[in-house]
């Protein structure tokens, strides 16, 4: 499938799975040559779920003692030249970068968790997952495609691309399988995964900061605590500071390899809750419910 369900490549199904072709070539690479240390990190999530997010609040935490926050890399650099997004450093041939990254190192994928490299679900490193309401997760996606495909009349209208969501595809789509499989594991392995959804972190954004320092090695120590480092931190990763770094608000990322722009900016749009009321109607809305509360069923798991 060409646009506008894949952002610069076609979408092929590999195993159940939509992923650009570029992608998917970067993962079989991946699966072959990767070798995860205990200490890796992964920050793992399906598109437009919060990934950015995640990565600014890691690498800040990870980084804390290092870096002070007023002089912070997150000020001039984007979260996602921060963190490294592994299948395209495979897919680009730069994977040295993977490997110049300091311990403990911090990485991100999108892939399913069947799809990871056998290392990473072998060795003892840490999984972050982070999750999000699909319809939120949609609506996200309609937004950024539009901005880098131009708009709605170069793309699909939005029904279409509604009806393609629902249907799975979407990179690394469907979501519901994506989310689920995350799901299991994390109830399996509970020191191996950790299973944070959006919404949960929008509301409570120092519980759950700590709890990732806590999961990814680095908790707070009392004196932190009593200097609010990670009220900091959390201020230094909203969106409304994000947004406002002038870092963030216009060049592209590095994507040469795929022939389209991606501004920094796109990364950041609301950042709220629930703004599929403002574009699905009651009917489409319920729809996708009905589809993901039966995916759901017997999870444990509910939107
Ligand atoms: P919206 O389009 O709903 O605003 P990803 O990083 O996985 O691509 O997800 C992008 C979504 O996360 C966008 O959602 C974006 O605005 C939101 N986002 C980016 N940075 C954020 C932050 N610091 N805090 C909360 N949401 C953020």
């Amino acid at each position: 499938y060409e646009r506008p369900f894949s952002i610069g490549h076609p979408l092929r199904l590999y195993k159940g799975v939509w992923i650009a072709e570029k992608m998917l070539r970067g993962t079989l690479v991946m699966q072959q040559c990767f070798k995860s240390c205990p200490t890796d990190i992964f920050l793992a999530s399906f598109p437009k779920s919060g990934t950015t997010w995640l990565k600014a609040m890691a690498f800040s935490t990870l980084t804390r003692t290092k870096c002070s926050l007023d002089k912070h890399p997150l000020l001039t650099h984007n979260p996602h030249q921060c963190v490294p997004y592994m299948e395209l450093q495979f897919a680009t041939g730069r994977r040295q970068i993977i490997d110049v990254i300091p311990s403990p190192r911090l990485m991100s994928t999108h892939l399913p968790y069947f799809l990871l490299p056998d290392s990473i679900k072998e060795s003892s490193c840490r999984i972050v997952y982070i999750w999000r309401d699909p319809k939120d997760v949609l609506i996200s996606a309609w937004h950024f495609a539009q901005k880098i495909l131009g708009g709605p009349d170069k793309m699909a209208t939005f029904d279409q691309f509604y009806e393609f969501f629902c249907q799975g595809l979407y990179s690394f789509g469907p979501i519901w399988n994506h989310i689920l499989e995350y799901w299991e594991e994390s109830k399996r392995r509970p020191e191996k995964i950790l299973f944070l959804k959006y919404e949960n972190i929008l509301q409570e954004p120092v519980k759950y900061a700590k709890q990732l320092a806590h999961f990814i090695g680095c908790p707070f120590s009392e004196s932190e605590e009593n200097q609010h480092v990670v009220e900091q931190i959390v201020e230094l990763c909203s969106i409304k500071k994000m947004k406002d770094f002038d870092v963030n608000k216009d060049g592209d990322l590095v994507t040469s390899s795929t022939n389209v722009h991606i501004s920094k900016a796109y990364f950041f749009r609301k950042g709220e809750v629930g703004d599929w009321k403002s574009h699905m109607t009651q009917e489409m809305a319920e729809r996708l419910d009905t589809l993901i509360k039966e995916k759901f069923e017997g999870s444990g798991l509910q939107i």
